[in-house]
């Protein structure tokens, strides 16, 4: 097992990345919050705990909307409480609602930056204070091809991602002196209920798969065992880069 007694957070870890996420975590031996948004996400939270472990020691749900800063505070305490500490932080919570830039509300922009943004800075920041206290800790940050690749419809989700990207890596140097990892995984077209637009739409499906060269959608789980792989010792000399994880979408097919 890789992670052998860390004790790690999930945001977003009710569904999609974020569930494989935790439970790979915990099968490499880690002990697992797995946190959601609202009361709608709080039985598939819990269900992710309880799968870890029913007792509730390995694992617990909760619930924090990443963007509120007093939420963030209070989750991240009750981790350092419960665990005593905190070895991992995965970043993952994030929306996307596809809007053209002509007509996007000011309020919709807000609120993708908020959650992916501003959630994955207040996470890190909190979970920073109790990592650089130990002199250790990882902080794996799921951004997106598009922290590179331009997507037409979403500036917002491209403006949170590319942000992302550099504070990765401003934080990676600023917290490398602690003992602290920060590092990104960019994951491309992955079967997860964020791209249900495109999945239920088999025109759509099959225009995504002809951009991707492996010519599939990505699993959960792959996306997973890359984090695994960054939060562990393995990955003990990586820091302030991202992870490209997307069958080789990001080598722009359409224009070879
Ligand atoms: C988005 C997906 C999209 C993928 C590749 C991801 O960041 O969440 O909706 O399919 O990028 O374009």
């Amino acid at each position: 097992m890789l992670l052998e007694g860390r004790r790690a957070l999930v945001t977003g870890g009710s569904s999609g990345i974020g569930r494989a996420t935790a439970l790979r975590l915990a099968e490499e031996g880690a002990r697992v919050a797995v946190n959601y948004f609202s009361e709608q996400e709080r039985s598939d939270a819990e269900a992710v705990a309880s799968q870890i472990d029913p007792a509730g020691t390995r694992a617990y749900a909760v619930q924090a909307d990443v963007g509120a800063e007093a939420d963030v505070v209070r989750m991240i305490g009750e981790c350092r409480d419960r665990f005593g500490g905190l070895d991992i932080l995965v970043n993952n919570a994030g929306i996307e609602k596809q809007a053209p830039t002509l007509e996007m509300p000011l309020d919709l922009w807000e609120r993708i930056l908020r959650t992916n943004l501003t959630g994955a800075f207040l996470c890190l920041r909190e979970a920073g204070k109790v990592m650089a206290a130990q002199r250790q800790g990882v902080i794996v940050n799921m951004s997106s091809v598009h922290e590179f690749i331009p997507w037409p419809g979403f500036a917002h989700y491209c403006a949170s991602k590319g942000g992302l990207k550099l504070l990765t890596e401003t934080v990676a140097r600023e917290w490398a002196r602690l003992g602290i990892r920060v590092l990104s995984i960019a994951p491309g077209a992955i079967a997860t209920p964020i791209n249900s637009f495109v999945l239920d739409d088999a025109e759509a499906r099959h225009r995504v798969e002809g951009e991707i060269p492996l010519g599939r959608f990505g699993r959960p789980e792959e996306i997973a065992a890359a984090v695994v792989w960054a939060a562990s010792d393995q990955a003990g000399y990586v820091t302030g880069t991202t992870l490209v994880v997307d069958g080789g979408m990001s080598t722009y097919p359409k224009f070879s």
